[in-house]
């Protein structure tokens, strides 16, 4: 429990939660030291420091689930709701077998800067589950996420914390959690998630907006460096939600989509693949590999390819200490979160490759929920141009402050963005005062 003694925000906690120990997972320490460089920037104090630093709240549940062959199994869930200064918590929720509190935490926090980034009315939260979804049947899927749900109960709603998909969750698991909670409540409440199906209150272009977004600021990144999408090369790490719709936009736009990997390995053609024909031959196989015309290609060596774009936009850490030197790409676009560790960004910026940071660049996703959630709660749905434009606005706005400031301070884009999205949560903490 924190102890507060101090009587001004600027003033030392006795205690905090989110100090880095020696179990520091490498994901929470690359968050924390991130917050850490853009209070330097910003000249703020201790106190104010560690309250930013801090998660307001985080639950840990068990979440037992009844195998299909009658066994019973226990998987650890966690929901962090790290800053609720501006608004509700917001974030998505993972299942994959190496989610723990920590990384749980750490992606919270980003949620905390991104939503302030895009001047989303919202703080930041993280959910996830332990647990590999390829695994297990959609019945034994649906139980563990009814049961997650039942247990996190207590802290979610419209009001208080709004889920959407993430990592091996997506628009089914929306529609459990929703059916859950609005069963507890007597009534439908489509708002507590977004990413939700269109027949229970989803949005028009939301599958694709991560996605979307991920493409609208490299369009102003290269724009930034006289340079156009059309004709660019482009490689992309991951062909899952965000991965997978980038690949397709990227080749409308006129980009080369050169190469792909996910979990299981990848495919490169110099000359561009064609993503239509890959979707048809991942949509039979479950995966990118085996497409015909083109040559295998493994993870590293697609983080090594000389291109003009880098996205990943698969798990965190892929960009580091060692495989940071390989990078030839001259700009990559984190479509991921957390894909390159603070050591990466360090060899990269003295590369001169321009990092266009997770929470811009991934941002699109967020946008387009808080549009759903918006439509949810008035029951009134927009059409998909109004949606497409709004994010296209939005996104392209976030880019030009973060540009911006990174040119007149000297800073990268990463700094940028986060004394930004820092700044605007700082304003509205203080502004609000300290209760009671
Ligand atoms: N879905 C969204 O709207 C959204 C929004 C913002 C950020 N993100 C972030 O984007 C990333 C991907 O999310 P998603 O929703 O597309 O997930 P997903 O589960 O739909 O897809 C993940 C993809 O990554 C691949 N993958 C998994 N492990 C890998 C490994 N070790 N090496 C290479 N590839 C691997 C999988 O095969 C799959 O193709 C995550 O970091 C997530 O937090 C997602």
């Amino acid at each position: 429990m924190t102890t507060r003694t101090a009587t001004s925000l600027d003033q030392p906690l006795t205690t905090t939660a989110s100090s880095p120990t020696a179990t520091t997972s490498l994901a929470w320490a690359n968050a924390l030291g991130q917050l850490s460089g853009a209070v330097e920037i910003l000249g703020y104090g201790e106190g104010l420091h560690e309250m930013l630093a801090t998660p307001r709240r985080e639950l840990n549940v068990a979440v037992p689930l009844r195998r299909d062959d009658g066994r019973v199994e226990l998987f650890h869930g966690f929901r962090v709701q790290h800053n609720i200064s501006r608004g509700p918590g917001k974030g998505g929720l993972r299942y994959h077998p190496s989610v723990d509190i920590d990384e749980v935490r750490s992606l919270a926090m980003l949620m905390t800067w991104k939503c302030a980034i895009v001047e989303l009315p919202y703080g930041g939260a993280k959910g996830g589950v332990g647990i590999n979804p390829h695994e297990y049947s959609q019945a034994e899927l649906e139980r563990v996420t009814r049961r997650y749900t039942s247990e996190i109960m207590p802290i979610i709603g419209p009001e208080n914390d709004i889920m959407a998909p993430d990592m091996g969750t997506g628009e089914q698991t929306m529609a459990w959690v929703m059916d859950t909670y609005s069963v507890s409540k007597g009534h439908t409440i489509p708002a507590v998630v977004t990413g939700k199906p269109l027949a229970v209150g989803g949005s028009l272009g939301r599958p694709t907006a991560t996605s979307r977004g991920v493409v609208h600021v490299t369009q102003s990144a290269l724009a930034e460096a006289g340079a156009e999408l059309a004709g660019s090369t482009v490689a992309i790490q991951g062909f899952g939600k965000v991965g997978s719709h980038a690949a397709a936009i990227f080749a409308e736009e006129g980009a080369h989509v050169v190469a792909v990997t996910d979990e299981f390995g990848g495919v490169h053609n110099p000359a561009g693949l064609d993503v239509a024909r890959l979707f048809e031959h991942v949509g039979a196989t479950g995966s990118v590999v085996g497409f015909d015309g083109a040559d295998p290609i493994d993870n590293t060596g697609l983080l090594a390819l000389e291109v003009d774009v880098l996205v990943p936009a698969a798990v965190d850490g892929v960009i580091n200490a060692q495989t940071a030197p390989l990078v030839r790409a001259r700009f990559v676009v984190e479509g991921a979160n957390g894909p390159t560790t603070s050591e990466a960004d360090t060899i990269l910026a003295a590369q001169g490759t321009v990092v266009v940071p997770d929470i811009l660049a991934n941002a699109g996703g967020v946008v387009v929920s808080y549009f759903e959630w918006v439509q949810a709660n008035q029951a009134y749905w927009w059409t998909l141009a109004e949606i497409e434009e709004k994010l296209a606005g939005r996104m392209r706005s976030a880019y030009a402050d973060v540009a911006g400031l990174a040119r007149r301070e000297n800073l990268t884009l990463r700094d940028a963005a986060l004394v930004i999205g820092v700044k605007r949560v700082a304003e509205a903490h203080q502004i609000r005062g300290l209760y009671p």
